[in-house]
């Protein structure tokens, strides 16, 4: 049942390993047919199976591996001791010879150097890199790479577009493992070092999966091992309590005595787990506040029971009220996690890790970075990104998240003044941590292409890269994807890399303005509904009345979020005048006459953004239908059908979104288009 996927265009993604063309294949041909691989134990099936199938496919040769490295063009060698906690993943890539008789070596400390090393090669032979002289020393700037899965046992996936899970169906693990296999393979070809396999919201049956449904834990993580990955599990933090004990108070003796048998248990069967990721006292989630402990003590007593085993407790700081009465102005739900959090600073153990969303609220087309990034400074931490498009088009719409990602990671946060940006916070460069890194919730399930929407593909892939290197440009990033899944016609890479880029802008355009989010159906998060959270508890208000809209969250008159930044970007962010408009209804409220930089209202921007996204969307189904004949038929009519749903989709956004404002304002678009009334 498993083999049908295999042989579908899109199963494959960037992995896809076609006949180079000709003016590569010139210079490629016949050069790395005898190959040797040094050293290593673990990964080295992944190797070398990775160097048979990608040289077949690229090259159309078959290769050989041989035992003395003189006889072979390529090597894969193990070499040395590393020198640094971290080492053992970077890799030299280093080309010798003359063009016609090419010698490369891959080498590292590691094994799972060697292994991203030759993802490396080969990626470096498709892209026409590969050349004499050529040399690539590479490592990861972030040592914690990881994905986060929200999937449940039953098969379902919390906010997934894809399809159910790849891991789980009707409480066990799902028959195709050959599948988690694959999985496995293209994440550490990005360079993926982490999966935590079960949703946050860890319901009654997953609670089992350290207990009686551990062999389950056990059978993926053996799998996921076999490319370099380690696993982690989503915990209830009320276990105890689940299994029996009248408590989960992380104070009581006995709460803690549980939790180090329990622990001593699974890592008896998974010697190398990575630890646990939880969700606590967040949206109905047990946690300490139940027994008036604080964060730190409820996270150090899950840290004091990894310990021994080197496993770390990645504690999520999404917590905020989900229970506020929109009556209240004065709750500010962007406040809360930095309200929480940055008074613990300090207290967390060193195996305790607090992950943190981008944004102060959840995961919006546009939001300002979270400021409890420069606001930590005695705490691990790691930045969660989400790759699955909850609030982003849901895999129906192309939205690429890249760009968005890559302002987040440069957002400068004067932590220790210019340059203390979320990319060196995350790589550990700006203050001393244990452990640093970037989680992204998977965007992917069963659906045969991985990711619902083929080129949805480009924002797993994109993911990996920047969490590799987050100094990776977005166009360079793109070109890789665009030229390793569909090949080198430089017409193909072009009209894909710009539909890619330009399509969070479009998104955006069509949708929600200036950063005051929401506006769509609650519960699937799916279309249009501007009030549609206005009067709920969920703390996510746009307040437009018929004079003005947004929320005021300055020092001065407002909520005081703005303050909760670094001085630079407090400043910044408090005045009307030098707040980046782009984010000008997430910090202040505005009358709809007032005038942006551009010139215009800010109705008549809203009028405007909404009709030029309806046209981007036109723009880019005219430019994919130039691609017919140049991709695959599948591919080729599987997104031209998906854009058409997302221009229906994108004129229904507009359509209500300017109704809405219009019907508030009165006012009339300065260029007389159709608003319905
Ligand atoms: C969002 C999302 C939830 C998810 C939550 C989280 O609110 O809608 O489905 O559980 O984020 O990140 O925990």
């Amino acid at each position: 049942m498993a083999t049908n996927y295999r042989n579908l265009r899109d199963y494959g993604c960037w992995l896809q390993y076609d006949l180079l063309p000709p003016e590569l294949l010139a210079r490629y041909g016949q050069q790395f047919e005898a190959i040797a691989v040094k050293g290593g134990k673990t990964l080295t099936e992944a190797i070398t199976e990775e160097l048979r199938l990608g040289l077949a496919g690229l090259l159309g040769t078959s290769v050989s591996f041989v035992e003395a490295e003189e006889e072979a063009s390529l090597v894969v060698r193990l070499e040395g001791e590393p020198a640094e906690p971290g080492a053992e993943e970077a890799f030299r890539l280093q080309v010798q010879g003359d063009e016609g008789s090419l010698r490369a070596l891959v080498s590292s400390t590691g094994e799972r150097g060697l292994l991203y090393g030759t993802f490396a090669f080969l990626r470096a032979l498709q892209l026409g890199e590969i050349s004499p002289g050529f040399k690539l020393e590479d490592g990861p700037s972030t040592p914690l790479r990881l994905i986060n899965h929200w999937d449940n046992l039953d098969g379902s996936v919390e906010r997934g577009y894809a399809g159910k899970s790849i891991f789980f169906r009707e409480n066990r693990l799902v028959e195709d493992l050959e599948r988690v296999r694959d999985y496995a393979r293209l994440l550490a070809s990005i360079g993926i070092n982490g999966v935590a396999v079960n949703n946050v919201n860890v319901h009654q049956e997953e609670t089992q999966l350290i207990a009686s449904k551990l062999a389950m834990v056990k059978t993926l993580s053996s799998i996921f091992r076999g490319y370099g990955i380690r696993l982690f599990l989503s915990i209830n933090f009320a276990s105890p309590w689940e299994f029996g004990l009248d408590t989960a108070d992380p104070l009581e003796p006995q709460v803690q005595q549980w939790w180090k048998e329990r622990v001593a248990a699974i890592y008896s069967q998974i010697p190398d787990l990575g630890g646990f990721l939880v969700k606590a006292d967040s949206e109905h989630r047990p946690g300490p506040f139940t027994y008036g402990r604080t964060h730190a003590e409820g996270a150090n007593m899950l840290g004091e029971a990894l310990k021994p085993y080197g496993g770390v407790v990645i504690w999520r700081c999404f917590v905020y009220n989900c229970q506020q009465d929109w009556r209240d102005t004065q709750t500010d739900r962007a406040r809360a996690a930095y309200d929480h959090f940055q008074p613990l600073d300090g207290q967390f153990m060193d195996n305790v890790i607090l992950q943190i969303k981008n944004g102060p609220m959840d995961f919006q087309v546009r939001e300002p970075v979270s400021p409890l990034f420069g606001g930590l400074e005695r705490t691990n931490q790691i930045l969660e990104l989400q790759i699955t498009q909850e609030y982003t088009g849901q895999q129906r719409h192309l939205c690429y998240l890249v760009p968005m990602w890559k302002e987040v990671l440069d957002f400068d946060t004067y932590a220790r003044g210019e340059g203390s940006t979320v990319a060196r916070i995350a790589a550990g460069a700006v203050f001393p941590m244990a452990f640093s890194g970037i989680a992204g919730v998977s965007n992917v399930g069963s659906d045969p292409n991985w990711t619902g929407h083929t080129l949805a593909q480009a924002n797993l892939y994109g993911y990996g890269r920047l969490a590799w290197n987050p100094g990776l440009s977005a166009e360079r990033i793109t070109r890789e994807w665009a030229v390793l899944t569909f090949g080198h016609d430089p017409e193909v890479v072009q009209t894909v890399s710009s539909l890619l880029l330009g399509s969070w802008e479009a998104f955006e355009n069509y949708t929600v303005p200036l950063g005051i989010g929401w506006m769509c159906n609650p519960g699937h998060h799916y279309g249009p509904s501007p009030e549609g959270y206005e009067f709920s508890r969920w703390g996510t208000y746009h307040r437009a009345d018929r004079t003005a809209i947004g929320v005021d969250r300055t020092v001065q008159g407002g909520t005081g979020f703005a303050g909760q930044y670094r001085a630079e970007n407090a400043r910044l962010y408090e005045s009307l005048e030098s707040c980046p408009e782009e984010l000008l209804l997430f910090f202040h409220r505005i009358p709809y006459t007032h005038v942006l930089r551009s010139g215009k209202t800010l109705i008549q921007h809203i009028y405007d953004t909404h009709f030029r996204g309806v046209e981007q969307v036109e723009e880019m189904i005219s430019r994919w239908e130039q691609l017919a004949g140049k991709v695959h038929p599948e591919t080729f009519s599987h997104v031209r059908e998906r854009l058409e749903i997302q221009l229906v989709d994108a004129k229904e956004w507009r359509d209500v979104i300017n109704t809405y404002f219009y019907r508030l304002t009165h006012i009339p678009d300065a260029r007389g288009r159709k608003i319905y009334t």
